[in-house]
């Protein structure tokens, strides 16, 4: 951690393939952030994981994946087009805006602080709504005929979802109905959210566009304690699973007055990053807020029936909600290590092989001896067919490829040499010792695996 800086981490995640600025070739858009061969491969492995522990693997989730895209009444009924908002701050002389609650020393009031960059003064804060607006269809009015004919509602602007937990109460009643399930169950979703941060900044920390893995619990109301202290420890071993330093996680027990407008409970779960103490997860207790206010405006009866099938009841709701941006940058700070290899210093990706987005790398120990390379593409074939996340590398000499390699966190580097000819073995190498061993050509790939 003491050696991990932003700087590091950004240059390291562009140069080797992992995130680039958007819209790069155009001077960037801020607040967005491209994944690239090595970026997706970490992000998909990450989600995979997450979908694995708490949809597949268990008996009481089912998953669905939303439109983002949703009728605007979803967004009035859960309150959010009242309340998503930052308080936002004008600068009286270079008008640049900032978030009032990070902008200068914020134990003296606002009309003491001064702008960053021209030293003025600050006006009035004003609550400053984070959904993005957009307009659904071609026409520029509305007209009985379209409207009537099931055409295109021009007159409607809805916004890009804030939050992915949207999908999935409006999808509580069909899962409800296509399942029958019994409390307690829960929904989870992956997928896109979009705020218009007024201040995006630290990387992928605070975007405008992001990605979320959320679950909706549902409970009877009396038993919301014991699932939030069940998803508390399912937070730790997904962070655990994933490979984030758990010394690095704090838990912050959200104050009133501080938690979203639908929230009686909140814990985040805090990750010291270059830059401070901030949020990595949250865990809330939404109460009945969201699909009481669901029913109410769309009419949809969104209850349940007791155990003895009498009483209708509208369930609680424990949330817990992960960031795949933030995961991303929590595990990029918790594998980057420095250190010495036979008297020379590296730098390499300490990353749990279940989540690297490269499993292994094949190299033929001379890429201009024709022998070595055919033997080398069959053994990179067998291994690629077990571990696709397999990579062929034969640029520049050996030490070099397993520096590149150990910059990327590929746990196992495989040589085919001169002794693979005679015997079917290669050389295994392990990325965190530097460690080889020999290994026969028949074991390599369930080992690998
Ligand atoms: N459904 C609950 C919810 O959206 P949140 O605390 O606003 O709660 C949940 O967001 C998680 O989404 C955060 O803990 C963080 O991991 C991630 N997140 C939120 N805003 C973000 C942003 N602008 N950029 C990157 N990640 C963000």
């Amino acid at each position: 951690m003491a050696d991990v800086t932003m700087e590091k981490l950004v240059s390291l995640c562009k140069r080797r393939g992992f995130i680039y600025p958007g819209s790069e070739i155009y001077g960037g858009l801020s607040g967005t952030w491209d994944y690239g061969p090595l970026g997706v491969e970490l992000k998909n492995n990450i989600k995979a994981l997450w979908w694995k522990m708490f949809v597949q693997e268990r008996e009481d989730m089912y998953g669905v994946d939303a439109a983002i895209l949703m009728n605007p009444k979803v967004w009035e009924a859960s309150g959010h087009v009242t309340g998503f908002a930052d308080p936002l701050v004008e600068c009286k002389k270079c008008k640049r805006r900032y978030r009032a609650d990070q902008v200068g020393d914020l134990s003296t009031p606002l009309e003491a602080r001064k702008c960053p960059e021209c030293g003025g003064a600050f006006g009035d804060v004003r609550q400053f709504n984070m959904m993005f607006k957009t307009q659904i269809g071609a026409t520029p009015a509305r007209t009985t005929d379209n409207v009537q004919s099931g055409g295109d509602d021009a007159s409607a602007t809805t916004y890009l979802r804030p939050e992915t937990a949207g999908g999935i109460f409006v999808n509580f009643k069909n899962v409800v109905d296509s399942f029958h399930p019994k409390l307690p169950f829960g929904i989870a979703q992956i997928g896109k959210a979009f705020r218009n941060e007024i201040a995006p900044r630290d990387f992928i920390f605070r975007v405008r566009e992001l990605e979320q893995m959320e679950v909706e619990y549902f409970v009877y109301p009396d038993e919301w304690k014991g699932a939030f202290e069940a998803w508390r420890k399912e937070v730790y071993r997904y962070i655990d699973a994933v490979g984030i330093s758990k010394d690095l996680v704090h838990e912050l027990e959200v104050p009133d007055g501080e938690r979203a407008h639908y929230s009686k409970r909140t814990i985040d779960f805090e990750f010291d990053w270059p830059f401070g103490r901030k949020e990595l997860y949250g865990l809330a207790y939404r109460t009945d807020f969201d699909l009481s206010a669901h029913a109410k405006a769309s009419g949809a009866g969104l209850t349940m029936t007791d155990e003895e099938g009498k009483e209708p009841l509208t369930p609680h709701v424990v949330e817990p909600s992960f960031g795949v941006d933030r995961t991303i940058l929590a595990l990029l700070i918790s594998a980057y290590t420095e250190d010495q290899l036979g008297g020379e210093p590296r730098t390499y990706l300490k990353f749990n092989p279940a989540v690297a987005p490269v499993k292994a790398a094949v190299f033929p120990l001379l890429k201009n001896k024709p022998q070595l390379v055919e033997k080398a593409r069959e053994v990179y074939a067998l291994i690629k067919k077990a571990v696709p996340q397999t990579m062929w590398d034969d640029n520049g000499n050996i030490g070099k490829r397993y520096r590149r390699q150990d910059e990327i966190g590929t746990p196992h580097c495989i040589t085919i040499d001169f002794q693979t000819l005679e015997d079917d073995t290669v050389t295994l190498r392990n990325r965190d010792t530097g460690e080889q061993k020999r290994i026969s050509i028949d074991e390599l790939a369930s080992h690998v695996a």
